[in-house]
């Protein structure tokens, strides 16, 4: 070895594989303004749609008059539900099983629900001539409040449901109800809370969210008459799902419709679903020949497309007196709007909230889910989180905190009580999943001597001293959280859509100069694919990460994936990748023992390339092994280097965290300060931890804006009230506290190169967090459960009616 030879170190070093702090290499064109977004897409006589609206929650539709509409100039056409059924496309199917209205037939369901869409020469135009729509709404009784919609004089919303007594879920029990989903065993459940020495019971309720990706949805949809072919390009998370469904709906062959998700700018679940205009603007492309674009503005997006959360849930637990939990019984009221639009696995009505049982041991649980009908934008989307599961996390996570305080121990150590034990996985819940792995104490541990949290008691106690003794008007939190995800929906066993298993998929073709480009079923919002799938192969066959193109979102070229969303891309994709990387290598074997006149048995990898067992100095490079895949392979082998994969994974990833949250809040004005958030988190695996970390920064910061202030919340009329940034939380760097961040790592056990998701995890782990830190303050003064958003104002209200302030 010469001087001039690279060492181990600098050879691993120049691949920037796996485990390295690579600069993410889409930001080149994002931090230059050279991003291609769909409303940067611009076609030759394109089209622009707009849709007139419902002012009204609950409304029958007497007449559309489109007629001052078309004097317009500009204006081309407006479609209505008549104009649909003549495509049979004025309802289309949901995700749930249930079907949704494109355009008002009849009645509207909620406000701000499509009726009419105008097309025009530009946005202005169909702007004007929404306008000029007139629509004579006669108002019906509005249902807003889900503890009502199963009331026996509640208005009946779904008209086109009615003498149905069952749903895509089984047996409805109302003209409101969708669907009852229980999981557990209810008499061994029952049981245990007889037996209990000590019980809690608190009706924990997570509002109404939106995701808000600050890049709305939209389409621009181009009907070839000729060829007959229909081209998309759209802000879709799932674009070959979006091909399918499309296919499916409008009964065009699957190989005439091209789906095409160029750069999506934050989709946060906001982009999975199919959604009116989507349709309108294919079927205003069909009738009109020309391409149509549909933009939403940002009240239409967080009015119209889409909601997460609004799960109210009564959850008891039952303990022992030393704070030995033995039973877990949760109902949830989940209200899904007007139409069950959420965007769950086919045969999960409530997604995966059955991980309500979280990071803890308990013997029985039963959980009971009843969704209902209200007068709501539809939508139900895992906004950052895997299906439901962040709402688990917050049920489970404030009712270990009660019956802590019911029990008058410390919450970290009911927590520490009752974890599931690293010799127990891989760990069957019982609400039936498995977990694959965990360490739980020792990431609760590291966090506590990190934030030194005997001191950070101690700290409160003296503060509480000087509250009594009127020294000081603060009160002071602290949140404990501790989760538990499930990420990587999924294996064909538990999850489909639409029938289709949900596994995921990666092409990889190799050059002969030692560059090579992969496709990817997955599809990044900002989540960095583009530089971690290449990070992955660098590691797996030894081509530095620089010369690997990573492409996702275009149905023509990539694999056949079910999309990115609920962190599955790096359990599911990110599997996908390393095993056609895996079959690169195998190939690559075979034509390096050639090459080297070897057995392939002989031979050893060694970090970019192979070498003979014993004889160091005889190696052969990837780099080389590419060229040669072109011109030399051995004797009855094909020429070329690609592989493709399609990876079902045998079980979910199951990442982890201990998360802590210090907060001082002034009673008499409600204004919180958030001291202080240390983040632990436990992917496995870690691919690229500067992306880890820009990822649990921006959930943390979703996490923050949701438990203090985030909401859409209606009127007892059905108008939404917080239906603009104005009204509705999005903080700034100025509101947005500091993050400290940290991580242990338990590898997945099943996973190729052991990693779980980790996108998710800081909103799922966050906001219990948040809502822990503002109850335990509140605890102080007398209260059990404060629901959240935790704002300045409801803080204040909440001191006041605890007698806090005169
Ligand atoms: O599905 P989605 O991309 O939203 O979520 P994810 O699988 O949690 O990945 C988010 C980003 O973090 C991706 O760029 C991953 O490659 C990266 N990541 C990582 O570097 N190491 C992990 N163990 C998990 C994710």
């Amino acid at each position: 070895m010469n001087d001039m030879t690279p060492t181990r170190e600098q050879r691993t070093a120049a691949l920037e594989g796996m485990g390295c702090k690579r600069k993410r290499v889409e930001d080149i064109r994002f931090t230059q303004g050279k991003g291609s977004y769909v409303d940067d897409l611009k076609l030759p006589g394109m089209l622009h749609g707009d849709f007139v609206r419902s002012p009204h929650a609950h409304a029958r539709v007497k007449s559309i008059n489109s007629e001052a509409a078309l004097k317009v100039p500009g204006v081309l056409a407006v479609l209505a539900a008549e104009t649909l059924k003549t495509v049979n496309l004025a309802w289309m199917p949901t995700l749930a099983g249930d079907v949704q209205m494109v355009l008002a037939d009849g009645k509207v369901l909620f406000q701000n629900q499509e009726v009419a869409f105008v097309v025009a020469t530009d946005r202005y135009a169909a702007d004007d001539g929404v306008a000029k729509v007139v629509v004579e709404y006669e108002p019906l009784p509005v249902i807003i409040d889900p503890f009502k919609a199963m009331d026996k004089d509640a208005p009946v919303l779904r008209e086109d449901l009615v003498g149905k007594t069952s749903g895509a879920h089984g047996p409805r029990k109302h003209h409101n109800h969708i669907f009852e989903w229980t999981v557990g065993d209810k008499d061994l459940t029952d049981a245990a809370f007889r037996k209990a020495d000590v019980t809690i019971k608190e009706m924990i309720s997570y509002h109404r969210v939106h995701p808000s990706p600050l890049e709305t949805c939209q389409c621009v949809c181009s009907f070839d008459k000729i060829k007959g072919e229909l081209t998309i390009w759209g802000t879709f998370q799932a674009p070959h799902v979006i091909r399918t469904v499309v296919s499916l709906i409008a009964k065009l062959p699957e190989q005439k419709i091209h789906v095409i998700s160029p750069d999506i700018g934050g989709g946060f679940g906001n982009k999975v679903g199919a959604y009116p205009g989507y349709i309108c603007a294919a079927v205003a492309s069909i009738v009109t020949g020309k391409p149509v674009k549909w933009v939403e503005d940002r009240i239409e997006n967080l009015t119209a497309t889409s909601f997460a959360r609004d799960y109210h849930m009564t959850t008891e637990i039952a303990a022992t007196g030393e704070g030995r939990v033995t039973g877990l019984r949760v109902h949830v009221l989940a209200d899904h709007g007007a139409f069950d639009a959420c965007a769950d696995p086919s045969k999960w009505p409530a997604g995966f909230f059955n991980i309500v049982t979280g990071s803890y041991d308990f013997p029985t649980a039963h959980l009971a889910v009843d969704g209902i009908y209200s007068n709501k934008a539809p939508g139900g989307v895992a906004y950052r989180c895997s299906f439901r599961v962040t709402e688990a996390a917050y049920c489970i996570e404030r009712a270990m905190d009660i019956l802590a305080q019911k029990l008058k121990m410390d919450p970290a150590e009911l927590r520490l009580k009752n974890f599931v034990k690293p010799e127990q996985f891989p760990y069957h819940s019982a609400l039936g999943w498995e977990y694959d792995s965990g360490n739980y104490h020792t990431a609760m541990r590291k966090m506590m001597e990190t934030v030194k949290y005997a001191e950070l008691r101690k700290e409160q106690a003296d503060k509480r001293a000087a509250f009594k003794r009127g020294e000081t008007r603060e009160i002071m939190g602290i949140g404990v959280s501790f989760f538990t995800e499930i990420v990587g929906a999924g294996p064909s066993k538990n999850c489909d859509i639409l029938g289709i298993a949900m596994f995921d998929s990666c092409e990889i073709r190799m050059h002969p100069t030692g560059a090579g480009i992969t496709r990817v079923g997955s599809k990044s919002q900002g989540q960095g694919h583009e530089t971690t799938w290449a990070q992955i192969i660098a590691t797996e066959i030894g081509i530095p990460a620089d010369n690997i193109m990573v492409e996702e979102g275009n149905t023509d070229t990539a694999p056949y994936g079910l999309g990115t969303y609920g962190s599955r891309s790096t359990p599911v994709a990110g599997a996908a990748i390393a095993m056609a990387a895996r079959k690169i290598k195998a190939k690559a074997q075979m034509i390096a023992a050639y090459k080297l006149e070897v057995h392939e048995d002989d031979l050893e990898w060694d970090i970019d390339g192979f070498r003979v067992k014993g004889l160091p100095e005889k190696t052969i490079s990837m780099k080389d092994i590419c060229w040669a895949a072109y011109n030399s392979v051995p004797p009855g082998m094909e020429p070329g280097l690609e592989a493709v994969s399609y990876y079902d994974p045998p079980n979910m990833t199951y990442p982890f965290g201990a998360y802590i949250c210090v907060m001082d809040i002034d009673v008499d004005t409600g204004v919180y300060k958030v001291r202080r958030f240390y983040a632990l988190d436990d992917c496995g695996t870690r691919i690229n931890p500067m992306i880890i970390e820009g990822q649990v920064h921006g959930g943390l910061t979703e996490a923050f804006a949701i438990a203090m202030g985030q909401e859409i919340r209606y009127d007892e009329g059905g108008n939404v009230v917080t239906g603009s940034f104005m009204d509705f939380f999005m903080p700034t760097a100025v509101e947005t506290p500091h993050w400290e961040t940290d991580f242990t790592v338990t590898p997945s056990p099943h996973h190729p190169i052991g990693a779980k998701g980790v996108g998710e995890s800081p909103n799922v782990g966050g906001v219990p967090a948040f809502s822990n830190a503002v109850n335990d303050a509140f605890s102080f003064l007398g209260s059990t459960h404060i629901q959240m958003p935790h704002d300045y104002w409801r803080n204040w209200k909440a001191a006041k009616a605890l007698g806090a302030v005169a």
